[in-house]
């Protein structure tokens, strides 16, 4: 029986392009993910959208002077753009800002009332004097009251994790211009923290959660350990999802972000189903079995940024609203570094998607943002790093490998070959790749991807040594039968080693599996389509037909007598010249 996979990405800010931080976070691991699970055979929904809410898409409005709908028509298609040159293959990339978002979140929210887990109260808002207006929290710092870091934000402390609220910051300020906050009452509803905390504990330790990720699980006790209380659910702001409530009060105020965002995972996955035609076909993710037990594993992939709302918020919304499945698993990721220095929008010290999606071969840039990414401690992209490292591994030893050995068989026997007798060098690679073959599954199993793209690596190396011992090459000329089963020997690990690419350099597997002389696709990639916006206007959203990858999976057969194409290189060798360009670039963008 398949497994039902959830992949749920985290939700980006249609307020700027993606930068090569957000695609090693989130967005290229959570594909792998669903490449490997969808080759495993397993019934994979991968969803997310852009986040159209909060003072991230006001501000930019208003730096642009623009309406919010147009700074999402403006950033959206571009993640698709990204999304499409890179593979990023999602059964639904979506928004936040649609009818059946705004519904669905309406329906979370009455539920949540409904079921006694919603209260209003008033609480202090924090409130700029000099501008004569409510202050949401992103444009409150201060100094962080459970670790002294002084730019904490008004909601969280980037350096500690600690959620609270602005006036629990020391000496708090506006970052608009400075000057110190005040605290003014307001009236808000309240998602009741204190009510499902032990629920929600009860869940968190329902099992050995020793398979999350070290710092997903720290961050998630720190905030247990402190107790829950009730956190704001609206706030006073004109753009986003109503208050589902006939209350005056609430005309002028809004559902908060942070709550309509994390239902997009659940109203996309019902977006994904009506478009497909089976309405009720999310339930196979979503709805819990009569036992209480989830019908699928959900994998949640997010920067290390975002966990409490995962772990913590978005649970306690779900056992809140009653019968829906819970996280499995939160693989969040640390932070990519430029050249040794923390990305900074704000200075343009970013690597921005765009300028590198056409220049590079995807695969080379998803190889170097899994081999180097920040799976569990903070990486960095350094354009020298990137270089050597497609160069040596990508193009001399992968690359290098599978044209070898196409080139040689397609020259001398056109076909895969009928291999002979084995000899102790042909077992011990035929056993290295049934080893690396399992080793590789364990640990996409665990999500453990860049352990896993080296243990592929060290594989395609062992097999260049094979080969440079065994030099096929000459025996064609001396062993027509010997050269034949090392040639079968290496085009089996060949093989297996595109299999076990595949999730990571999904077009290059791709090729290889045709060179190979297979029909059929391994590596199904997405396409963009056209729907509405709720304003009538068009709206783009990336979706995908998979099925053809389903349980492709395993070790190869390759039978004799299979045809081999003529082969042309996997990859492009770079230029060394290419560092200096790029770091000039990056340079020369920069703002002080
Ligand atoms: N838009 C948020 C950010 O960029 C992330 C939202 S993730 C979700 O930090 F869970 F809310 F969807
Ligand atoms: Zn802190």
């Amino acid at each position: 029986m398949p497994d039902a996979i959830l992949v749920a990405v985290a939700w980006p800010y249609a307020n700027g392009p993606f930068h090569v931080g957000h695609i090693a976070g989130a967005y290229l691991p959570a594909d792998v993910f669903a490449r490997y699970q969808r080759l495993r055979g397993n019934r994979t929904l991968m969803v997310s959208g852009s986040d159209c809410h909060g003072t991230p898409i006001t501000i930019a409005a208003e730096r642009e002077g623009i309406s919010p709908q147009d700074v999402i028509r403006r950033y959206h298609p571009t993640f698709l753009k990204t999304f499409q040159a890179l593979g990023i293959s999602f059964d639904l990339f979506t928004q936040t800002y649609t009818d059946n978002h705004y519904r669905v979140t309406t329906d979370m929210f009455l539920r949540l009332l409904e079921n006694g887990y919603l209260y209003k109260d008033t609480m202090v808002g924090s409130y700029s004097e000099t501008l004569g207006r409510f202050l949401p929290d992103r444009f409150v710092e201060g100094t962080c009251p459970n670790c002294g870091y002084p730019r904490a934000r008004g909601d969280q402390c980037d350096s500690c994790g600690h959620l609270h609220d602005p006036q629990d910051l020391i000496a708090p300020r506006s970052v608009l211009d400075g000057a110190p906050v005040t605290f003014r009452e307001t009236e808000h509803f309240f998602l009741d923290l204190a009510k499902l905390e032990p629920p929600l504990r009860a869940w968190i330790e329902s099992v050995d959660r020793s398979y999350w990720r070290a710092n997903t699980l720290l961050f998630t006790q720190n905030w247990l350990r402190e107790g829950l209380r009730g956190r704001a659910i609206t706030r006073d702001l004109e753009w986003g999802v109503p208050v589902p409530v006939d209350d005056p009060t609430f005309k002028d105020k809004r559902i908060y972000v942070w709550f309509d965002a994390v239902i997009g995972y659940f109203s996309a996955s019902i977006e994904w189903a009506e478009r497909i035609g089976a309405p009720d076909a999310w339930k196979e993710w979503w709805v819990c079995l009569p036992d209480g037990s989830a019908p699928a594993r959900s994998y949640y992939f997010i920067g290390k940024d975002n966990i409490p709302f995962h772990t913590i918020i978005w649970p306690a919304m779900l056992i809140g609203y009653g019968n829906l499945a819970l996280p499995y698993d939160v693989p969040a990721n640390e932070f990519l570094n430029l050249e040794g220095d923390k990305m900074s929008t704000s200075r343009n010290w970013a690597l921005w998607a765009p300028e590198i999606e056409d220049r590079y071969q995807p695969d080379a840039i998803r190889y170097y943002l899994i081999a180097n990414g920040p799976e569990t401690r903070d990486s960095n992209w350094s354009w020298a790093d990137f270089v050597q490292r497609v160069n040596s591994e990508l193009v001399a030893t992968w690359g290098n490998l599978a044209n070898r050995v196409l080139s040689v068989t397609h020259r001398n026997f056109g076909v895969v070959p009928q291999p002979g007798a084995l000899t102790d060098a042909d077992r011990q690679l035929i056993a290295a790749t049934q080893q690396t073959f399992e080793r590789v599954t364990a640990l996409l199993d665990g999500v453990k991807l860049r352990a896993a793209l080296n243990e592929a690596m060290a594989l395609a190396q062992a097999a260049n040594q094979y080969l440079s011992e065994q030099e096929p090459w000459k025996l064609v000329k001396s062993d027509q039968e010997r050269a034949a089963t090392v040639l079968f020997v290496a085009l089996r690990t060949v093989d297996t080693l595109k299999m076990l690419f595949c999730p990571f350099l999904p077009f290059s597997s791709q090729r290889l599996h045709e060179l190979l002389g297979y029909t059929g696709t391994i590596a199904p990639q997405p396409q963009v389509e056209e729907t509405q916006a709720p304003d009538g206007s068009p709206r783009l959203i990336l979706t995908g037909d998979y099925a053809a990858s389903a349980g492709a999976w395993g070790i190869s057969v390759l039978a004799p007598g299979q045809p081999i194409q003529a082969p042309t290189p996997l990859f492009q060798k770079l230029d060394e010249a290419i560092v200096t360009e790029e770091l000039a670039r990056l340079h020369a963008k920069v703002r002080s």
